[in-house]
Protein backbone atom coordinates (compact mmCIF):
# COMPACT_ATOMS: atom_id res chain seq x y z
CA UNK A 1 0.00 0.00 0.00
CA UNK A 2 1.21 3.52 -0.55
CA UNK A 3 0.81 5.93 2.01
CA UNK A 4 -0.24 9.67 0.45
CA UNK A 5 1.90 12.10 2.23
CA UNK A 6 -1.25 14.68 3.01
CA UNK A 7 0.61 16.84 5.14
CA UNK A 8 3.93 17.54 3.27
CA UNK A 9 1.28 19.13 0.07
CA UNK A 10 0.88 23.10 0.51
CA UNK A 11 -1.83 24.08 2.69
CA UNK A 12 -4.06 24.82 -0.62
CA UNK A 13 -3.86 21.09 -1.95
CA UNK A 14 -4.30 19.82 1.56
CA UNK A 15 -7.75 22.12 1.83
CA UNK A 16 -8.81 20.60 -1.41
CA UNK A 17 -8.34 16.76 -0.40
CA UNK A 18 -9.98 17.76 3.19
CA UNK A 19 -13.14 19.52 0.97
CA UNK A 20 -13.48 16.10 -0.38
CA UNK A 21 -14.09 13.78 2.36
CA UNK A 22 -17.11 13.59 4.20
CA UNK A 23 -17.83 13.75 7.51
CA UNK A 24 -17.20 10.28 8.72
CA UNK A 25 -13.56 10.23 6.57
CA UNK A 26 -12.65 13.42 8.31
CA UNK A 27 -13.43 12.11 12.18
CA UNK A 28 -11.29 8.89 10.67
CA UNK A 29 -8.89 10.95 9.56
CA UNK A 30 -8.83 12.89 13.10
CA UNK A 31 -8.07 10.07 15.26
CA UNK A 32 -4.72 9.64 13.49
CA UNK A 33 -2.64 11.81 15.88
CA UNK A 34 -3.15 15.14 17.82
CA UNK A 35 -1.78 17.39 14.60
CA UNK A 36 -3.79 15.96 11.88
CA UNK A 37 -6.58 16.52 15.07
CA UNK A 38 -5.73 19.80 15.06
CA UNK A 39 -5.49 20.27 11.54
CA UNK A 40 -8.69 18.70 10.59
CA UNK A 41 -10.57 20.78 13.36
CA UNK A 42 -9.26 24.01 11.96
CA UNK A 43 -10.06 23.19 8.61
CA UNK A 44 -13.63 22.49 9.52
CA UNK A 45 -13.74 26.16 11.58
CA UNK A 46 -13.46 28.17 8.54
CA UNK A 47 -15.69 25.29 6.04
CA UNK A 48 -18.57 24.85 9.08
CA UNK A 49 -20.79 23.34 7.02
CA UNK A 50 -22.64 19.92 8.78
CA UNK A 51 -25.21 19.55 10.30
CA UNK A 52 -26.37 17.41 13.01
CA UNK A 53 -29.17 15.39 14.52
CA UNK A 54 -28.63 13.39 17.87
CA UNK A 55 -31.33 11.34 19.06
CA UNK A 56 -31.86 10.57 22.37
CA UNK A 57 -34.76 8.21 21.48
CA UNK A 58 -35.00 3.95 20.62
CA UNK A 59 -33.26 5.35 17.06
CA UNK A 60 -29.75 6.08 19.42
CA UNK A 61 -28.46 8.01 16.37
CA UNK A 62 -26.41 10.77 15.28
CA UNK A 63 -26.60 11.99 11.49
CA UNK A 64 -24.41 14.19 9.60
CA UNK A 65 -25.27 16.03 6.86
CA UNK A 66 -23.85 17.99 3.96
CA UNK A 67 -26.69 19.20 1.55
CA UNK A 68 -28.45 16.28 0.39
CA UNK A 69 -26.25 13.61 1.79
CA UNK A 70 -26.29 12.68 5.18
CA UNK A 71 -24.32 9.53 7.16
CA UNK A 72 -25.60 8.48 10.10
CA UNK A 73 -24.44 6.82 13.07
CA UNK A 74 -26.34 4.36 15.26
CA UNK A 75 -25.93 1.81 18.06
CA UNK A 76 -27.64 -0.59 18.48
CA UNK A 77 -27.93 -4.05 20.86
CA UNK A 78 -26.80 -6.62 18.00
CA UNK A 79 -29.08 -8.80 20.51
CA UNK A 80 -28.65 -11.96 17.66
CA UNK A 81 -25.26 -11.51 17.60
CA UNK A 82 -23.93 -11.74 20.41
CA UNK A 83 -26.28 -14.20 23.02
CA UNK A 84 -26.51 -10.88 25.23
CA UNK A 85 -28.91 -11.46 27.78
CA UNK A 86 -31.33 -9.25 29.37
CA UNK A 87 -28.81 -7.41 32.31
CA UNK A 88 -26.22 -7.36 29.90
CA UNK A 89 -28.82 -5.08 27.38
CA UNK A 90 -29.73 -2.77 30.36
CA UNK A 91 -26.22 -2.31 31.01
CA UNK A 92 -25.80 -1.45 27.37
CA UNK A 93 -29.00 0.94 27.49
CA UNK A 94 -27.63 2.85 30.84
CA UNK A 95 -24.63 3.70 29.21
CA UNK A 96 -26.05 4.73 25.82
CA UNK A 97 -26.96 8.47 26.63
CA UNK A 98 -23.23 8.43 27.50
CA UNK A 99 -21.80 7.21 24.43
CA UNK A 100 -23.90 9.49 22.27
CA UNK A 101 -22.90 12.36 24.08
CA UNK A 102 -19.36 11.60 24.14
CA UNK A 103 -19.35 10.78 20.39
CA UNK A 104 -20.96 13.93 19.61
CA UNK A 105 -18.67 15.78 21.98
CA UNK A 106 -15.66 14.21 19.64
CA UNK A 107 -17.36 15.12 16.29
CA UNK A 108 -17.89 18.56 17.47
CA UNK A 109 -14.20 18.92 18.12
CA UNK A 110 -13.18 17.76 14.92
CA UNK A 111 -16.25 19.34 12.74
CA UNK A 112 -17.17 22.56 14.42
CA UNK A 113 -20.77 21.76 14.32
CA UNK A 114 -23.52 22.88 16.26
CA UNK A 115 -26.89 20.53 17.10
CA UNK A 116 -29.24 21.32 14.31
CA UNK A 117 -31.76 18.74 15.80
CA UNK A 118 -32.23 17.21 18.54
CA UNK A 119 -34.68 14.23 19.39
CA UNK A 120 -35.45 13.87 23.20
CA UNK A 121 -37.89 11.19 23.87
CA UNK A 122 -38.49 11.66 28.03
CA UNK A 123 -39.37 7.37 28.12
CA UNK A 124 -36.45 6.31 26.50
CA UNK A 125 -33.54 6.69 29.09
CA UNK A 126 -35.78 7.60 31.93
CA UNK A 127 -33.14 7.45 34.52
CA UNK A 128 -31.08 9.55 33.07
CA UNK A 129 -32.98 12.54 31.80
CA UNK A 130 -31.18 14.97 34.09
CA UNK A 131 -28.32 14.06 33.27
CA UNK A 132 -29.13 14.22 29.20
CA UNK A 133 -30.45 18.08 29.88
CA UNK A 134 -27.34 19.21 31.58
CA UNK A 135 -25.51 18.44 28.71
CA UNK A 136 -28.07 20.07 26.37
CA UNK A 137 -28.11 23.21 28.44
CA UNK A 138 -24.36 23.93 27.80
CA UNK A 139 -24.68 22.97 23.39
CA UNK A 140 -25.75 25.44 20.68
CA UNK A 141 -28.97 23.99 19.87
CA UNK A 142 -31.03 24.89 16.42
CA UNK A 143 -34.65 22.79 17.15
CA UNK A 144 -35.23 20.47 19.34
CA UNK A 145 -38.17 18.00 19.69
CA UNK A 146 -39.23 16.49 22.83
CA UNK A 147 -41.75 13.37 23.63
CA UNK A 148 -43.17 11.43 26.32
CA UNK A 149 -46.25 9.17 26.55
CA UNK A 150 -46.69 9.14 30.00
CA UNK A 151 -46.71 11.86 32.97
CA UNK A 152 -44.03 9.89 34.99
CA UNK A 153 -41.19 12.02 33.62
CA UNK A 154 -43.16 15.15 33.83
CA UNK A 155 -40.52 16.86 36.58
CA UNK A 156 -37.89 15.80 34.27
CA UNK A 157 -40.22 17.64 31.56
CA UNK A 158 -40.22 20.79 33.50
CA UNK A 159 -36.54 21.00 34.35
CA UNK A 160 -35.51 20.48 30.59
CA UNK A 161 -37.65 23.90 29.79
CA UNK A 162 -35.99 25.80 32.26
CA UNK A 163 -32.36 24.60 31.39
CA UNK A 164 -32.27 24.64 27.90
CA UNK A 165 -31.76 27.01 25.21
CA UNK A 166 -33.07 26.75 21.76
CA UNK A 167 -32.26 29.07 19.11
CA UNK A 168 -34.74 28.46 16.29
CA UNK A 169 -37.52 25.54 17.34
CA UNK A 170 -39.09 24.01 20.52
CA UNK A 171 -41.84 21.24 19.97
CA UNK A 172 -43.21 19.84 22.30
CA UNK A 173 -45.01 16.31 21.45
CA UNK A 174 -45.87 15.30 24.72
CA UNK A 175 -49.19 13.59 25.45
CA UNK A 176 -49.89 13.79 28.89
CA UNK A 177 -49.31 16.08 32.08
CA UNK A 178 -50.66 15.73 35.72
CA UNK A 179 -53.34 17.84 36.75
CA UNK A 180 -51.09 21.04 37.94
CA UNK A 181 -48.68 20.34 35.67
CA UNK A 182 -46.90 23.91 34.91
CA UNK A 183 -43.57 24.61 33.03
CA UNK A 184 -41.58 27.61 31.57
CA UNK A 185 -41.07 27.77 27.84
CA UNK A 186 -37.76 28.99 27.11
CA UNK A 187 -37.86 32.29 25.87
CA UNK A 188 -35.38 32.93 23.31
CA UNK A 189 -36.67 30.12 20.60
CA UNK A 190 -37.94 31.66 17.66
CA UNK A 191 -40.63 28.93 17.19
CA UNK A 192 -42.50 27.46 19.09
CA UNK A 193 -45.07 24.19 18.64
CA UNK A 194 -47.04 22.12 21.70
CA UNK A 195 -49.20 19.49 20.52
CA UNK A 196 -50.98 19.12 23.99
CA UNK A 197 -50.76 23.16 25.52
CA UNK A 198 -53.26 22.49 27.99
CA UNK A 199 -50.95 23.59 31.00
CA UNK A 200 -50.49 27.13 29.03
CA UNK A 201 -53.02 29.56 31.15
CA UNK A 202 -54.06 32.47 29.40
CA UNK A 203 -51.77 34.22 31.73
CA UNK A 204 -48.24 32.14 30.97
CA UNK A 205 -49.09 32.71 27.13
CA UNK A 206 -49.62 36.55 28.06
CA UNK A 207 -45.81 36.33 29.23
CA UNK A 208 -44.91 34.47 25.67
CA UNK A 209 -42.41 36.58 23.82
CA UNK A 210 -41.54 33.85 20.81
CA UNK A 211 -42.53 35.17 17.26
CA UNK A 212 -43.95 31.83 15.93
CA UNK A 213 -46.67 30.08 18.35
CA UNK A 214 -48.56 27.43 17.76
CA UNK A 215 -50.91 25.76 20.30
CA UNK A 216 -53.28 22.70 19.79
CA UNK A 217 -55.71 21.48 22.30
CA UNK A 218 -55.18 25.01 24.75
CA UNK A 219 -57.25 25.56 27.26
CA UNK A 220 -57.12 29.26 26.07
CA UNK A 221 -61.05 30.22 25.53
CA UNK A 222 -62.41 31.97 23.03
CA UNK A 223 -62.64 35.17 25.60
CA UNK A 224 -59.24 35.36 26.19
CA UNK A 225 -58.50 35.35 23.28
CA UNK A 226 -60.35 38.28 22.28
CA UNK A 227 -58.69 39.93 25.78
CA UNK A 228 -55.12 38.99 23.78
CA UNK A 229 -55.87 40.54 20.56
CA UNK A 230 -56.96 43.74 22.43
CA UNK A 231 -53.95 43.44 24.39
CA UNK A 232 -51.98 43.36 20.98
CA UNK A 233 -53.60 46.25 19.53
CA UNK A 234 -52.92 48.16 22.55
CA UNK A 235 -48.72 47.22 22.44
CA UNK A 236 -49.13 45.39 25.58
CA UNK A 237 -48.12 42.04 24.89
CA UNK A 238 -46.64 39.90 22.42
CA UNK A 239 -45.03 42.62 20.32
CA UNK A 240 -42.63 40.57 18.61
CA UNK A 241 -45.07 37.67 17.69
CA UNK A 242 -45.30 37.02 13.87
CA UNK A 243 -47.40 34.40 13.66
CA UNK A 244 -49.65 32.42 15.84
CA UNK A 245 -52.21 29.87 15.79
CA UNK A 246 -54.46 27.83 18.38
CA UNK A 247 -57.47 26.01 18.38
CA UNK A 248 -60.97 27.79 19.21
CA UNK A 249 -64.24 26.09 20.04
CA UNK A 250 -66.14 26.03 16.20
CA UNK A 251 -67.97 28.65 14.29
CA UNK A 252 -69.36 30.95 17.07
CA UNK A 253 -65.42 31.87 18.35
CA UNK A 254 -65.24 34.19 15.54
CA UNK A 255 -68.11 36.61 17.02
CA UNK A 256 -66.59 36.40 20.44
CA UNK A 257 -62.74 36.44 19.36
CA UNK A 258 -63.76 39.57 16.95
CA UNK A 259 -65.18 41.48 19.40
CA UNK A 260 -63.10 44.68 19.00
CA UNK A 261 -62.45 47.39 15.93
CA UNK A 262 -61.55 44.80 12.61
CA UNK A 263 -61.93 45.25 8.63
CA UNK A 264 -62.07 42.90 5.95
CA UNK A 265 -57.98 41.96 5.18
CA UNK A 266 -56.58 44.52 2.77
CA UNK A 267 -53.79 41.84 1.99
CA UNK A 268 -55.41 40.26 -1.52
CA UNK A 269 -52.53 37.30 -1.46
CA UNK A 270 -53.73 36.43 2.19
CA UNK A 271 -54.37 32.63 1.25
CA UNK A 272 -51.13 32.36 -0.14
CA UNK A 273 -49.37 34.54 2.58
CA UNK A 274 -51.07 32.12 4.76
CA UNK A 275 -50.13 29.01 2.95
CA UNK A 276 -46.53 30.18 3.13
CA UNK A 277 -47.00 29.96 6.82
CA UNK A 278 -48.83 27.67 8.14
CA UNK A 279 -49.17 23.93 7.45
CA UNK A 280 -52.94 23.90 6.12
CA UNK A 281 -54.76 26.56 6.57
CA UNK A 282 -57.86 26.85 4.53
CA UNK A 283 -59.10 29.77 6.06
CA UNK A 284 -62.46 30.94 5.69
CA UNK A 285 -62.63 34.69 7.03
CA UNK A 286 -59.84 37.64 6.87
CA UNK A 287 -59.45 40.47 8.55
CA UNK A 288 -56.82 42.81 9.13
CA UNK A 289 -56.00 44.29 13.17
CA UNK A 290 -54.57 47.39 13.76
CA UNK A 291 -51.82 47.62 16.36
CA UNK A 292 -51.28 51.12 18.49
CA UNK A 293 -47.97 51.27 16.57
CA UNK A 294 -49.49 51.40 12.99
CA UNK A 295 -48.46 47.63 12.70
CA UNK A 296 -51.21 45.60 10.88
CA UNK A 297 -52.19 42.15 11.46
CA UNK A 298 -54.31 39.55 9.52
CA UNK A 299 -56.50 37.07 11.12
CA UNK A 300 -58.44 34.24 10.13
CA UNK A 301 -60.17 31.36 11.00
CA UNK A 302 -60.49 27.61 10.10
CA UNK A 303 -64.22 26.18 10.74
CA UNK A 304 -64.14 22.18 10.32
CA UNK A 305 -60.43 22.35 12.10
CA UNK A 306 -62.15 24.38 14.86
CA UNK A 307 -58.61 26.96 14.36
CA UNK A 308 -57.79 30.73 14.93
CA UNK A 309 -54.87 31.62 12.79
CA UNK A 310 -52.71 34.96 13.03
CA UNK A 311 -50.37 36.61 11.02
CA UNK A 312 -48.69 40.16 11.12
CA UNK A 313 -46.92 42.33 8.29
C1 LIG B 1 -26.80 -13.03 32.44
O1 LIG B 1 -25.48 -12.61 32.64
C2 LIG B 1 -25.04 -12.69 33.97
C3 LIG B 1 -23.65 -12.06 34.06
O2 LIG B 1 -22.88 -12.45 32.95
C4 LIG B 1 -25.08 -14.14 34.45
O3 LIG B 1 -24.65 -14.21 35.80
C5 LIG B 1 -26.51 -14.64 34.35
O4 LIG B 1 -26.58 -16.00 34.70
C6 LIG B 1 -27.04 -14.47 32.92
N1 LIG B 1 -28.47 -14.77 32.87
C7 LIG B 1 -29.01 -15.58 31.96
C8 LIG B 1 -30.51 -15.77 32.04
O5 LIG B 1 -28.38 -16.09 31.09
C1 LIG C 1 -33.09 23.97 36.04
O1 LIG C 1 -34.50 23.88 36.20
C2 LIG C 1 -34.95 23.94 37.53
C3 LIG C 1 -36.47 23.87 37.49
O2 LIG C 1 -36.94 22.62 37.22
C4 LIG C 1 -34.50 25.19 38.21
O3 LIG C 1 -34.88 25.17 39.57
C5 LIG C 1 -33.00 25.34 38.10
O4 LIG C 1 -32.61 26.56 38.62
C6 LIG C 1 -32.57 25.24 36.66
N1 LIG C 1 -31.11 25.29 36.56
C7 LIG C 1 -30.49 26.20 35.84
C8 LIG C 1 -29.01 26.07 35.79
O5 LIG C 1 -31.08 27.08 35.23
C1 LIG D 1 -59.08 23.35 22.32
O1 LIG D 1 -58.92 21.94 22.44
C2 LIG D 1 -59.01 21.44 23.76
C3 LIG D 1 -58.70 19.94 23.73
O2 LIG D 1 -59.27 19.34 22.63
C4 LIG D 1 -60.39 21.74 24.34
O3 LIG D 1 -60.48 21.24 25.66
C5 LIG D 1 -60.59 23.26 24.33
O4 LIG D 1 -61.85 23.59 24.82
C6 LIG D 1 -60.40 23.81 22.91
N1 LIG D 1 -60.44 25.27 22.96
C7 LIG D 1 -61.55 25.99 22.81
C8 LIG D 1 -61.43 27.46 22.90
O5 LIG D 1 -62.63 25.47 22.61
Amino acid sequence: MTTFPLFHLPLVAMEHVLCMMNPCELIDLSGVSTRVHRTVASFSRTKSKFQVVIAFTEERRISISVGDECWTLRWTEKKSEVDKNVSETNQFSKHLPKILMGAYNYIKDVLKCQLHLVYFHLDSFPNQNKLITDWLGVQAIDNIKIGNVDEETNDDLKYLGSNITVKEKFMLTTSDYKDDFQMEIPTMSSEILITNSRFINFEQFLRLKNPHIAFFRSLVTDQELNKFLKSWMACKSHLSLEAFEINVSGPEAMEIIMDLPHEETADENAEETFKKKFNNPVVENWFDIKRCDGNVATVGFRYDKHRFFMLTR
